[in-house]
């Protein structure tokens, strides 16, 4: 096996470790908290990312990619009709399905980098999944969400900003160039993933060059979110 496909099999093995204290890492808690002054930072971006996907209002048929424990499915429900969400782990989706017990939500278990949608979606939604998509793979990840659009369908995404107190107390960020970074569990054990701490604006270009037209913002510490549709 290469490299680069064993690097993608421990960041799906670390997730699939990593679920059941999943949470910890949203909520600010054990090794994810950072004092009360940061902690409040957090939390006010938090909510000011839900408000703008409130405001894109994902109605209809929507496609979640790399779903995870359900914290954003859960606000996907109150306006689509149906969620169809994806993830390669199975820790990840039966702990999505317990938070949210939902006939409206099907789950598919599937490694994103191979997936193809058999429907097509009037809006998909990933958060936090666009930092591990590796570069090889940024391309051919964005014509498979075009291909999972009906027309005229709409994309959300959020995603981390460089900011060392965005993660565990014993993570080191490393330089924010690099492609990969060493993440820890609460065991202790250590996997290295891939995370790419996108620029807005590269990102809009980049996505521009392959069709879309994108607005990309930025909370003040943690948070870039954006809205992409195909460029008519
Ligand atoms: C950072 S978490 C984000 C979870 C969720 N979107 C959220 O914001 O809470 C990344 C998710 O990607 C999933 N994942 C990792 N590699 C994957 C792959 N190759 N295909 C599908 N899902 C994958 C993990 O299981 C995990 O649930």
């Amino acid at each position: 096996m290469d490299e680069h496909q064993s690097l993608l099999n421990e960041q799906t093995a670390y997730y699939r470790a990593r679920a059941p204290e999943y949470d910890q890492w949203f909520l600010r808690r054990g090794r994810y908290d950072r004092g009360s002054e940061a902690n409040a930072d957090w939390f006010a971006e938090v909510t000011a990312v839900r408000m703008a996907l409130s405001h894109f209002h994902p109605d209809g048929d929507v496609l979640e990619l790399a779903c995870g424990t359900g914290l954003w499915t859960q606000q996907l429900l109150a306006s689509a009709r149906r969620i169809t969400a994806v993830d390669a782990s199975p820790e990840m989706l039966a702990l999505n399905r317990e938070r949210l017990h939902s006939p409206a939500v099907r789950y598919i278990q599937a490694d994103l980098f191979a997936w193809k949608p058999e429907e097509r979606f009037d809006a998909v939604f990933f958060s936090f999944w666009l930092s591990h998509v590796p570069p090889e793979q940024f391309d051919a990840f964005w014509n498979m969400v075009a291909g999972s659009l009906k027309p005229g369908g709409r994309v959300f995404f959020i995603d981390s900003k460089y900011e060392p107190s965005s993660t565990a107390r014993d993570h080191r960020l490393g330089d924010p160039d690099d492609d990969s970074i060493l993440r820890r569990l609460n065991d202790g054990s250590e996997f290295r993933i891939i995370k790419i701490f996108h620029k807005p604006e590269d990102l809009r270009k980049r996505l521009d060059g392959l069709g879309w037209t994108a607005d990309i913002r930025q909370t003040p510490h943690y948070f870039l979110y954006g809205e992409a549709k195909r460029a008519s």
